[in-house]
């Protein structure tokens, strides 16, 4: 049986992309794509798609992808209806809160504005700390928000540190790490449970000889 497998575009493109080839996937169009969107596996009966992070999640839940490649912080914000197998430990980096300097949100008394892409992150963080911030949900470029006086902080993203440093933002605490994760729809990794765990098995020894 072919397996179908979603894998995301843009951040973790490249090093997953580096890694099944490692693993000696037949990957080489993925690599000289152009805009396509979908691949067909050289060497083994896999077929790749390439989409946004959120649509990989909905994409495995439907059983469109029997596996998706995908970072831990959309998988920490989404739907919950799949099996999280593995962590590749690539496309590492972590979730922090961030805001101009001498403005930690958690000192502050009163009311709080955190603005993020992710606000189911950033309500669990702030009821941790026994907080319940108003949560204004950012679509991109978060780093503008508290520049521009929207909010107080950001819970956000942070991989190199470039983009805080460019903007005069400073991390006061970090929420937790985050890496790629490969997630199975559930009645896959019954049905075709033999090429589900063989994909899987080939990235973990990958993952282990690295560690
Ligand atoms: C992410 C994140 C930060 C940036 C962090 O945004 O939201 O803005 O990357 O990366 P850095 O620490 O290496 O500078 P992304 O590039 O995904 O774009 P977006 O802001 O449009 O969502």
């Amino acid at each position: 049986m072919s397996l179908a497998v979603a894998l995301t575009k843009g951040r973790l493109e490249k090093s997953v992309t580096a890694m099944l080839e490692e693993c000696g996937y037949g990957v080489q169009k993925l690599k000289d794509k152009g805009r396509a969107l979908v691949f067909e596996d050289t060497v083994k009966d896999i077929r790749y798609f390439l989409a946004k992070p959120n649509d990989v999640i909905t994409y495995v839940e439907h059983g469109v992808a029997d596996i998706g490649i995908v970072g831990k912080d959309t998988l920490m914000e989404g739907g919950k209806d799949y099996y999280e197998l593995l962590d590749l430990k690539t496309g590492e980096c972590r979730f922090i809160l961030a805001g101009l300097p001498g403005n930690n949100p958690l000192q502050k008394v009163g009311h709080i504005t955190i603005g993020t892409k992710y606000p189911n992150v950033a309500s669990e963080y702030f009821h941790r700390h026994s907080l319940d911030p108003e949560i204004i949900k950012i679509d991109g470029s978060v780093e503008l928000s508290p520049l521009l006086g929207l909010c107080d902080g950001i819970v956000d993203i942070m991989e190199t540190g470039t983009t805080l440093k460019e903007n005069g933002l400073v991390v006061f605490d970090e929420v937790c790490r985050i890496s790629a994760r490969a997630i199975v729809n559930k009645v896959s990794f019954k049905m075709k449970r033999d090429e589900v765990m063989e994909f899987i098995t080939d990235l973990k020894e990958k993952v282990n000889e690295k560690c």
